[in-house]
């Protein structure tokens, strides 16, 4: 891999402050100085060094952001604010969300590059459990509970998979948890839509095994630890019956 990939996929600086750090002299390669931007290293085994400081290679980074209302759940975007841009500069250019979050949601996204990861954690054939904490204009009642439990049409003729339903405060307005186990377009806003419910505030809690971080303020992320990486791709879906 070229050098000024390397240090730049790792978030180190754009190609061009890379360029002229190999020309100030300031990149070294198992201890010496490389003043050409281009030379191909090993990101395995060479040692690089910016300034002194050791550049490690990850293959994979994983983020926890707690996403923010009014940012889109994209890599780029024209015109709107979109979830990478929380994520500091520079960063390594391979990043992307895991699904999707509506604009006006909030709670829990993971970015990553780990395309395999991804394609198993939306994956249908693996019922991934999302919950979502909900506030709902409307009583939420057990026989609510009942139909997110067997599955309804939420409009497009097709049942939605069982789906977990914890009333927390029942009045005129609602609070409640969901889980779900797919990932329809505004699956959770069309599910209460289904009993002419409006959904006023949405926020995801967790992901399989991912929980938020609760000490996570709105729109700070973290790198997850190693443990959740672990747990994310040992999951094996849910088994869960609602
Ligand atoms: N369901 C929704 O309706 N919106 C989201 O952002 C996520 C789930």
């Amino acid at each position: 891999m070229r050098l000024d990939r390397f240090l730049s996929e790792m978030g180190v600086g754009t190609r061009r402050e890379i360029r002229e750090w190999c020309r100030r002299g300031t990149v070294t390669v198992n201890g010496i100085t490389v003043r050409q931007a281009e030379t191909a290293v090993s990101p395995e085994t060479d040692a690089v060094c910016v300034d002194g400081t050791p550049i490690i290679y990850a293959a994979q980074e994983y983020y926890m952001l707690n996403k923010p209302a009014g940012v889109v759940t994209a890599v780029t975007d024209a015109r709107e604010k979109t979830v990478l841009d929380l994520l500091p500069t520079p960063r390594r250019k391979d990043l992307f969300p895991v699904g999707r979050l509506d604009k006006d949601t909030e709670g829990l996204l993971l970015i990553t590059n780990d395309g395999p990861l991804c394609q198993s954690l939306l994956s249908p054939r693996h019922h991934v459990e999302k919950t979502y904490f909900a506030r709902i204009r409307g009583r939420v009642t057990p026989e609510h509970v009942e139909q997110f439990r067997l599955g309804f049409n939420i409009g497009d003729g097709k049942l939605t998979q069982p789906a977990g339903l914890v009333i927390l405060r029942a009045g005129e307005e609602s609070e409640v948890q969901v889980t779900i186990t797919e990932g329809r377009y505004h699956q959770v806003k069309r599910m209460f839509a289904a009993f002419g419910y409006r959904v006023l505030y949405l926020k995801r809690l967790s992901m399989g095994p991912l929980q938020l971080d609760p000490d996570l303020a709105v729109g700070a992320y973290r790198k997850c630890t190693p443990e959740e990486i672990s747990d994310l791709k040992q999951h094996s879906g849910s088994s869960k019956s609602f």
